[in-house]
C-alpha cells in the first residue's frame, strides 16, 4: 500500500514517477528564487509550524529544512537532543505527543533508530518527514542527488549510470539513492568491500536488473556520476570494527587525481573525511557537485514541505 505523502515521506518507495517530477520542477523554480542575493521570502506555507528533531548531528540537512520552512514562510522550532526532554528519560512517543499538542504542522525528524519516523506517524497528527532513520533510509538527500544528477546533465529516464562507491551497508544516502535512482531507470554500480556489500533483499531491490555490485573501483569506468560516502564507524558493529584501515581504504577506493576521467561526474553526501574516501585535491575542483549538492537541497527540501504541507 502507498503511504500518502500527506501524511509524511518516510521513504523513496513512496514516490511515484510523476511525484519525482514535479519535485523536481518545483526544485528548479525554487533553486533560482534562492540564489545569492536574491530577495528569498517565497511564501507559499505562511504561519504554518514546523520543527526540527534532530537526535543525531547535523548540518546540511537540518539548516536547509529551516531556511527553506523560513523563506516559505513558515515559523520554525528547533528541539536539541541533549537538552530535550528526552535526555530526562521522556520516551520519543511521549515527546512526540507533546510536539503534537503545540500544532505542528510538519516534524523533520533525524534519528539512529531505523522506521522510527514511520512508527512515530502512527501517534501523529503532524506530517512526519525522515531527516535519516539509522541505516535506514534518507529520502529527501536521495531526492536532492537526483536534482543534482540531473542539473549536471544526466536527466531520468536516459540510461544513465551512477556509481556508489564505499560503506554501502551503513548507509542510508545510498539504500534511498539506489533504489530511486534504479526505478527511475538509471543503471546503478555498488562498489564496495566484500563485508559492505548490502543484502539487495534488505534493501527492496532483488527486483531491478539494473544494478551491479563489484568490489573493485575499476568499474566505475563506465559510470556517468560517481557518489563516494564516508565510512561510518558509529554505525559499526562488532564484526566490522577494526576490518577498515582509513590508509588502506584510501588506497583502494579513495577518489584521488586521476581515478575520474574528465566527464566524469563527482558526488558526495557529506560530511567528507578529506584524505579517506577521498582527497583534498579533488574536493571541489571543476567535477565535484558536492557544494550544488548542498545548495539544491534547500531549494528541494522547499518543493517537498510544499509538496507535504499543500499536496
Ligand atoms: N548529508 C547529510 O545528511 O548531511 P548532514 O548529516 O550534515 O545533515
Amino acid at each position: 500500500m502507498k503511504l500518502e505523502l500527506s501524511s509524511g515521506l518516510f521513504t523513496v518507495d513512496q514516490l511515484l514517477e510523476a511525484d519525482v517530477c514535479e519535485l523536481l520542477e518545483k526544485g528548479k523554480f525554487y533553486k533560482k528564487r534562492f540564489a545569492r542575493g536574491q530577495d528569498k521570502k517565497v511564501g507559499g506555507l505562511s504561519g504554518l509550524r514546523m520543527i526540527n528533531m534532530f537526535f543525531e548531528p547535523s548540518t546540511r540537512t537540518r539548516i536547509s529544512f529551516e531556511a527553506a520552512a523560513k523563506s516559505m514562510g513558515m515559523l520554525v522550532s528547533n528541539i536539541i537532543a541533549d537538552a530535550s526532554a528526552m535526555s530526562k528519560g521522556e520516551t520519543a512517543i511521549d515527546t512526540l505527543l507533546t510536539i503534537n499538542a503545540m500544532n505542528f504542522d510538519v516534524i523533520i525528524i533525524r534519528t539512529d533508530k531505523a522506521n522510527l519516523p514511520y512508527e512515530l506517524s502512527r501517534y501523529s497528527k503532524s506530517a512526519i518527514i525522515n531527516a535519516g532513520d539509522g541505516s535506514n533510509e534518507h529520502p529527501t538527500q536521495a531526492l536532492l542527488d537526483l536534482f543534482t544528477i540531473d542539473e549536471r546533465g544526466f536527466p531520468i529516464g536516459k540510461g544513465h549510470s551512477v556509481a556508489i562507491v564505499g560503506d554501502l551497508i551503513h548507509s542510508r544516502v545510498a539504500k534511498s539513492n539506489t533504489k530511486l535512482l534504479l526505478a527511475m531507470g538509471y543503471k546503478v554500480i555498488l562498489v564496495s568491500p566484500l563485508h559492505w556489500a548490502p543484502d539487495p533483499k534488505e534493501w527492496g531491490i532483488d527486483g531491478y536488473d539494473n544494478y551491479i555490485c563489484s568490489n573493485g573501483l575499476d568499474s566505475i569506468k563506465d559510470a556517468d556520476v560517481v557518489m563516494t560516502l564516508r565510512i561510518q564507524t558509529e554505525r559499526f558493529s562488532d564484526i566490522h570494527r577494526g576490518k577498515i584501515d582509513p590508509t588502506k581504504y584510501n588506497e583502494q577506493y579513495g577518489i584521488k587525481e586521476g581515478t575520474l576521467t574528465k566527464n566524469q561526474v563527482l558526488m558526495h553526501p557529506g560530511p567528507v573525511n578529506r584524505g579517506v574516501e577521498i582527497d583534498e585535491s579533488v574536493l571541489y575542483n571543476s567535477q565535484s557537485a558536492i557544494l550544488d549538492q548542498v545548495e539544491n537541497g534547500v531549494a528541494v527540501r522547499a518543493a517537498i514541505l510544499e509538496k507535504i504541507l499543500r499536496g
